[in-house]
């Protein structure tokens, strides 16, 4: 653990308007500065920074917490290699012990044996050895500049031309097994992960190399090999070419399935194009992607597989609010070989030409139904129509609206009546849902949706502000403590976050934000930097805070239906007579 002298002394040095503002364009607003927030895509800005409290909060996305969290979630960092970089930053020597950095160490081990073996299989593909795979890599229409570009290389055929050549460059046979560049067999001797593969270097938005793929040429085994997940890697949270793609003007990034893909397309001058590395898209990339542009479009293969990737793309990114066009290749199987038979300037077109997600899921429905019968016209419309009610935009509705009454020659005015129908028996029932409980919601983003939180909003909320009344009045907690402890609090992800924060109180120790960020997660970060960005937690009275225990106690005692019919007679009517005395 690092010294609170150290946290402290880096806190002071580390001003967080300026880092931030060092990757962020922010304009002063008041006291605090706005901007569009890095973490998801946006249009308006709904990221603030806090100079008062030293800490940032997006509305849009619940991203939040003090600089050390900025650094982590920009950078993509653990906590110590942030500090690390912040003390850097700020000219002060880390302290030497106090924690254990050997898996730090490591890492940078596995960094430079990776980036020598990316060398390596380059220098080895340019070689007259390697005439094969380079001459593989022509045949696939690659230039010289874009083989060079993409550092891409062949492995040699031998069991271990890159372990003796890395053993000679001073790494040590157990590091070059963490760094998946060698593979310990059951008998006890280490073996080349890549052998006879043409090599496409997996490079992170950092410019350090941090995995492979390799292609086969001929015989035998999977036709790419990925490397594993190892200490600097981790597949599902890394995209090929994103460290090209993440500079490039286009308010767009194309997401392609294949490498091959993705290199043809940045030779062809479409370099916002990445793809996932051998799985199918993951969360974490598909938030990744957002980041980094205001739309994706998915140009997978032709074939259904890549079909029904897109699809499942097309829902995850919804799910995360994301923009989505889908490319449709024609008489080609995926982009790569596309652009071989017609060029770039007719790739060009399909990118422009694009349809929405809309289209993409319309035109999956349509396949699904015969709609040369009538019987089938008429399940489709009846699917169409409910789909259609989903479209918010009144506008954008007609235009799908019409175009498909048009296409299947029926009349548009009984489908627009139906679709209108489902939309009001739809907002119907949600406003009986609401009327459930109209309790005043605290802007919470849709980012990490708590259930808990959900069940007891009431309480959640009194819990959120006791969080920052202590935060913000620690002079409080003897007070807060006497009278409710954490255990009483209804949501573990609160409770929690009270738990620490009194336990540094007790021990007198700090609770400034960037103190707190050492034990708290990304997630409980963003949502202490939410609450103290609520400002009606700022100056609490003593009645106040006595309110918001006395919500979070009740809500304690309220028991749910299940619960109640548990009870016995005699337990059910101290329950009541307890009820009825708080509320006088
Ligand atoms: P080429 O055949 O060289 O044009 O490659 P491609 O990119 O068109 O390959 P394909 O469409 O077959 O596969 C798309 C992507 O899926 C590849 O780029 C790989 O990332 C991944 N992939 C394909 N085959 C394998 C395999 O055998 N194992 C693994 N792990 N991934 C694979
Ligand atoms: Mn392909």
């Amino acid at each position: 653990m690092l010294s609170e002298q150290f946290i402290l002394e880096l806190k002071a040095r580390s001003d967080i308007e300026q880092i931030i503002g060092a990757y962020v364009n922010v304009k002063r607003r008041g006291r605090n500065l706005v901007g569009l927030c890095p973490f998801h895509s946006e249009k308006t800005p709904s990221f603030t920074v806090y100079p008062d409290s030293q800490s940032f909060y997006c509305f849009g996305c619940g991203a939040g917490g003090d600089v050390v969290t900025f650094v982590r979630r920009i950078e993509n960092l653990d906590y110590i290699e942030a500090v690390k970089l912040l003390a850097q930053r700020a000219g002060i020597p880390m302290p030497e012990d106090g924690y254990d950095d050997s898996f730090a160490r490591l890492k940078t081990r596995i960094l430079e044996i990776n980036r020598e073996t990316a060398r390596f299989y380059h220098a080895h593909l340019i070689s007259p050895a390697g005439k094969k795979g380079l001459d593989y890599l022509r045949e696939r229409g690659l230039s010289d500049k874009t083989i060079r570009r993409f550092g891409l290389g062949y492995a040699p055929e031998d069991w271990d031309a890159a372990i003796r050549h890395l053993r000679e460059k001073g790494f040590r046979l157990e590091e070059l097994a963490a760094a998946a560049v060698a593979v310990k067999s059951a008998r006890g001797s280490y073996y080349d992960q890549f052998r006879g593969r043409v090599i496409f270097p997996i490079i992170d938005i950092r410019g350090n190399v941090v995995a492979f793929g390799g292609r086969l040429l001929d015989g035998r085994g999977p036709k790419y090999l990925n490397s594993p997940d190892t200490p600097v890697f981790k597949k599902s949270r890394n995209l090929f070419a994103l460290n090209f793609a993440k500079s490039s003007k286009e308010p767009a990034l194309i997401l392609a399935e294949g490498y091959m893909d993705v290199v043809a397309l940045h030779q062809a001058g479409f370099v916002n194009a990445v793809a996932t590395l051998g799985t199918s898209l993951t969360t974490e990339q598909a938030r990744m992607i957002c980041q980094y542009a205001q739309e994706v479009v998915v140009a997978y293969d032709a074939d259904g597989a890549g079909q029904k990737a897109t699809n499942r793309a097309i829902n995850l990114f919804g799910e995360i609010g994301g923009r989505v066009r889908v490319l449709k290749v024609h008489d080609a199987k995926d982009p790569d070989e596309f652009i071989k038979k017609f060029g770039a300037a007719r790739f060009r077109l399909l990118l422009e030409g694009a349809g929405s997600a809309m289209d993409f899921a319309i035109g999956r429905l349509r396949q699904k139904y015969d709609l040369e019968s009538a019987d089938g016209k008429v399940a489709f419309l009846k699917e169409f129509a409910r789909f259609m009610a989903d479209i918010r935009n009144p506008i954008e509705r007609d235009v799908y609206v019409t175009r498909t009454a048009e296409e299947l020659r029926v009349s548009k005015e009984p489908l627009t009546a139906q679709i209108d129908y489902i939309i009001r028996q739809r907002a119907k029932n949600a406003e009986k849902k609401q009327a459930g409980d109209l309790t005043v919601f605290a802007s919470d983003p849709k980012r990490g949706r708590d259930p808990q939180r959900e069940a007891h909003l009431k309480e959640a909320l009194a819990e959120e502000r006791l969080i920052g009344i202590l935060l913000k009045n620690p002079d409080y907690h003897r007070f807060i403590l006497e009278r409710i402890r954490p255990e009483d609090f209804l949501t573990d992800f609160n409770r929690e976050i009270f738990q620490v924060i009194c336990q540094r109180l007790e021990q007198n120790r700090p609770i400034e934000l960037i103190a707190l960020s050492e034990q708290l997660d990304e997630r409980q970060m963003g949502k202490v930097a939410g609450i103290l960005a609520d400002a009606v937690s700022s100056k609490a009275t003593q009645k106040e805070t006595l309110d918001y225990i006395d919500a979070v106690l009740a809500g304690r005692r309220k028991k749910t239906p299940e619960e109640l019919k548990q009870m016995g007679r005699e337990e059910l009517e101290e329950y009541v007579a307890d009820l009825a005395a708080k509320k006088k």
